[in-house]
């Protein structure tokens, strides 16, 4: 068997063609930086985001799971120093106008287009604005968050309130987050709206070196368990200077895509700047009695962050695979079964037979009630059913034959080995679901 690398082409075709993410407000020409996902990339997305979930919030007592609104107060954005120094710097070619981040250009002076020459470089804020009410003035003026975190850091003192939680302790979001790139570029990779799982872990300051350490394992973990290729995640430390503004440490997690080995995610020790600084702005005292050491202080952050489409994109080129040659061709997804969006595919072999079609869907329809992520296929031949699945990363097709009517059992074939084995209808359940 051959195996031939995948490119950044192979991988979008994939996802428009078999509906998994295509370019937002298509039929109008598209709208850059933004992404719309159909029914197997939204399934994909939230058996991420579902994972996640369940791994730091369900499954842990100390962490604990918000939801906060998009739309927050402007003050939270001017304590955070988003307003101020959320920017990237601008540059603009004097000749064909287009814009560069700069901090992304090798030659600085010349346009990489078209050679033309680059102005003297601008702050430009990433924050979309927008307007709170009827009157469109400053005074109005509000953001779309531009990263999770904000929400956390002020429902620091609700959570604290309501569930009179010990240090350490963390509180979790998953969601939208909104920034204007000056270049969003690569797919989904550095999009203008995008979602994050971020958690903000409050620590005994003494304990932030062996905290951080324990979240730089935890989040290996998650990137193994998910199905992200480890192999092709490297570890960046962030020298100083370049980390962001709240930051005291910063480790980024790599990965190499087809268009070079760029971020991840990331590990970052906010120290207690965001609680200060909220508390400040706010006139609240965000200060905490630890029961440990009897002293009250404001709680250090290390911040875990997660970004979904990264993540997304990561594991479709870790999971992608041509194999093989002429009719024996097959391009596979090969997902850990947790998060392929459709777990199993249910066939009759033949669509115009009714007693197998009545069967198979009745097999279908007891499967779908314990697994939703359940497809019908009957279209084609059993061959092109399968290079379908493939494509798509079904881990298990079921095809229910003649034989069935009389055996009560199914072939099941495994997408990774291709091999094929009859199980019993009444294993079929345990059987697609034992990887779950
Ligand atoms: N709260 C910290 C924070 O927002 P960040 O490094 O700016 O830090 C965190 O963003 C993660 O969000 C990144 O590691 C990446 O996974 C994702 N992310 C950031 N900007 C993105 C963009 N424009 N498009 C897609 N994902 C993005």
């Amino acid at each position: 068997m051959t195996e031939k690398s995948v490119s950044m082409d192979d991988i979008i075709s994939l996802c428009k063609r078999r509906g998994f993410i295509y370019p937002g407000s298509e039929i109008y020409g598209g709208m850059a930086g933004t992404w719309d996902y159909g029914p197997l990339g939204i399934a994909l997305k939230r058996n991420i985001t579902n994972m996640w979930w369940k791994i730091f919030v369900d499954s842990r007592d100390d962490i604990y799971g918000v939801d906060a609104a998009i739309l927050m107060q402007p003050k939270v954005w001017e304590s955070s120093g988003h307003v101020a120094g959320f920017s990237d710097p601008l540059v603009e070619c004097a000749k064909c106008k287009r814009r560069f981040r700069e901090d992304h250009l090798d030659d600085k002076t010349k346009c990489p287009d078209c050679g033309g020459s680059l102005g003297a470089a601008r702050q430009f804020n990433m924050m979309f604005k927008t307007h709170i009410g009827a009157t469109e003035d400053e005074a109005s003026v509000t953001y779309l968050r531009p990263e999770t975190a904000g929400g956390m850091f002020v429902n620091f003192k609700n959570i604290v309130d309501s569930f009179h939680p010990k240090l350490p302790f963390g509180l979790a979001q998953i969601g939208k987050a909104f920034r204007n790139e000056i270049a969003p570029r690569d797919f989904v990779f550095r999009a203008r709206e995008f979602e994050q799982m971020e958690i903000e872990y409050f620590i005994n300051p003494k304990y932030w070196e062996s905290t951080f350490e324990d979240w730089r394992t935890l989040m290996h973990g998650w990137i193994e368990a998910v199905g992200i290729d480890t192999s092709r995640v490297k570890e960046n430390e962030i020298p100083d200077g370049e980390r962001a503004h709240y930051s005291k440490r910063t480790i980024d997690f790599e990965f190499i895509y087809p268009f070079g080995q760029k971020e991840l995610y990331g590990l970052a020790y906010r120290t207690d700047f965001d609680l200060s600084a909220h508390a400040k702005g706010s006139s609240v005292d965000l200060s905490f009695m630890d029961e440990e050491t009897k002293e009250k202080f404001v709680p250090h952050v290390i911040e875990p962050s997660f970004g979904v489409e990264r993540t997304l994109l990561a594991i479709l080129l870790s999971a992608y695979h041509e194999e093989g040659e002429g009719d024996d061709a097959r391009a596979v997804l090969k997902f850990n079964p947790r998060i392929a969006p459709v777990k199993a595919a249910v066939f009759p072999l033949l669509k115009n037979k009714p007693e197998l079609v009545a069967k198979a869907r009745e097999i279908y329809g007891n499967l779908k009630l314990s697994v939703p992520q359940v497809m019908w296929d009957d279209n084609g031949n059993i061959g092109k059913r399968y290079r379908r699945q493939d494509e798509i990363g079904t881990p298990y097709c079921i095809t229910v034959d003649f034989e069935t009517l009389t055996d009560d059992a199914v072939t099941v074939r495994d997408r990774d080995t291709m091999k094929q084995e009859r199980v019993p209808i009444s294993n079929l359940l345990a059987r697609i679901t034992k990887d779950l």
